[in-house]
């Protein structure tokens, strides 16, 4: 049987890297997009790899050049993200329009431009990495951030209502802080203290082999004791 295909974005480091790590370990086949395809194709020699820059609407090129190579699209896995640490008044258009770029209108386009294949499947999957920043608003600085992260959080629901009837189930992923270079920027919470990667893979992995009947709209993940709301 031709194994499951499975895009993910930002898979040059982070989240990204680790759950391409763990869907390779598991047999899917990988296609990753990210801009520093260098990094992709060091650590991902058997993968499928295109240059993708969120910021230049190319993820229906991306998505036609894996269905070329594939032939089928099993998941979409949206983890490529972005945040300014500045609050509403003080954070410039720019600044905002790029978090909104990256975390809300390129995973919806890449998620989009996949849709025939997903649907094909029978068993389509979509993972948008979230936040609980898509869930509540932790403090000034963090609230334009939250803004994009609570659009991607209804983007992940609206995709699951559009995709239900075709099998395509779509999960938001909800953490605190991972130990990355994005938390770490943010943040003096000691990184030996935050999620891991690897356990979040582990979730991104039970969310795209749930059956269709047992599907997870929403995944809380906390290394604290946070609020969730
Ligand atoms: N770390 C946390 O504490 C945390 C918590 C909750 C949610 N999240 C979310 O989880 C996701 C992964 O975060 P992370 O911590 O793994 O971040 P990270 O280590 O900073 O990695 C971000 C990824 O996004 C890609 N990316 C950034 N700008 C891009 C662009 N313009 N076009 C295409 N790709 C771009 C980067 O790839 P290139 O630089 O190669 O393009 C990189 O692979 C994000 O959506 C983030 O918001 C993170």
């Amino acid at each position: 049987m031709t194994s499951k295909v499975a895009l993910i974005s930002g898979a040059s480091g982070g989240i990204g890297a680790a759950v391409a790590q763990h869907l390779q370990a598991e047999g899917w086949s990988l296609s990753l997009g990210a801009r520093r395809e260098d990094a992709l194709s060091k650590n991902f020699p058997e993968a499928h790899v295109v240059h993708q820059d969120a910021m230049k609407a190319d993820e229906a090129t991306w998505a036609n050049s894996a269905i070329d190579h594939f032939g089928r699209i099993d998941a979409v896995i949206c983890s490529a993200g972005a945040m300014v640490a500045r609050d509403p008044i003080e954070i410039e258009d720019a600044e905002l329009n790029q978090m909104w770029e990256i975390n809300v209108n390129s995973p919806r386009r890449l998620i989009k431009a996949c849709w025939t294949p997903l649907a094909a499947s029978g068993t389509g999957r979509v993972v948008i990495l979230a936040s609980l920043s898509g869930k509540r608003v932790r403090s000034p600085k963090a609230a334009s951030y939250a803004m994009t992260k609570h659009a991607a959080v209804a983007l992940s629901h609206g995709i699951r209502k559009k995709g239900w009837d075709l099998g395509i189930r779509s999960t938001a992923i909800c953490p605190g802080f991972v130990d990355t270079e994005m938390a770490r920027k943010v943040t003096d919470f000691p990184a030996s203290e935050m999620t891991s990667c690897a356990d979040v893979a582990t979730m991104v992995r039970l969310a795209v082999n749930a059956p269709n009947n047992a599907s997870m709209a929403e995944m809380f993940v906390n290394c604290s004791a946070e609020d969730q709301y």
